[in-house]
């Protein structure tokens, strides 16, 4: 049974809707990227974008050999390249044999289905509870040409981990 004051957290959050990313790395060859609603922007001048990635997951350990992550949003018509990052492991299958993909910068997989990404160099890595905070400041992506059905925490919400967090 949780604290009132985490019950009153949990309640406050259930309600709120942010974009969801996916987010790959790669290091050693090894290529990995999983469903991620943990993620903000964090600084205008200089720019810089937050990611927390769970310890638990296949992506956690291959980024954590990885210099750059790719941070991709969806638009809802391509939500099944999104349940396969966040309901699928890499732990027991390849994600990417099942969607198209290249290599971006720093070898780096770019989701070709993804409506707008961008790559971001590791600056820092930092404990943020059972996530760890990747702190990115980007350098190179593809904007979006349009985005008014991008891919939301409430598309999701009921969507099994691939990973317990
Ligand atoms: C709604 C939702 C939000 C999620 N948010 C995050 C997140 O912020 N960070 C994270 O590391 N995993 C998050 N996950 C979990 C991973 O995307 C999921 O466990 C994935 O299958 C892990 O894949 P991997 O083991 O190949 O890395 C989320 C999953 C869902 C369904």
């Amino acid at each position: 049974m949780s604290k009132p004051e985490v019950e009153a957290f949990d309640k406050l959050v259930s309600f709120l809707n942010y974009p969801m990313f996916v987010v790959t790395a790669a290091a050693d060859g090894i290529r990995a990227g999983c469903l991620v609603g943990f993620a903000s922007q964090a600084s205008i001048h200089p720019p810089r974008f937050l990611v927390g990635l769970s310890e638990q997951n296949h992506t956690f350990r291959v980024a954590a050999g990885a210099t750059h992550l790719a941070v991709h949003l969806f638009d809802r018509e391509h939500l099944d390249v999104v349940e396969l990052f966040g309901s699928r492991s890499g732990d027991t299958i390849n994600k990417f044999d099942r969607c198209s993909w290249h290599l971006g910068p720093a070898q780096t997989p770019i989701l070709e289905d993804a409506a707008a990404w961008f790559v971001g160099r590791i600056l820092d890595r930092f404990p943020l509870g059972d996530h760890v905070g990747y702190l990115l400041e980007p350098v190179d992506g593809s904007p979006p040409h349009e985005l008014e059905q991008w891919v939301s925490f409430r598309d999701v919400r009921d969507l099994p981990p691939g990973h317990e967090a």
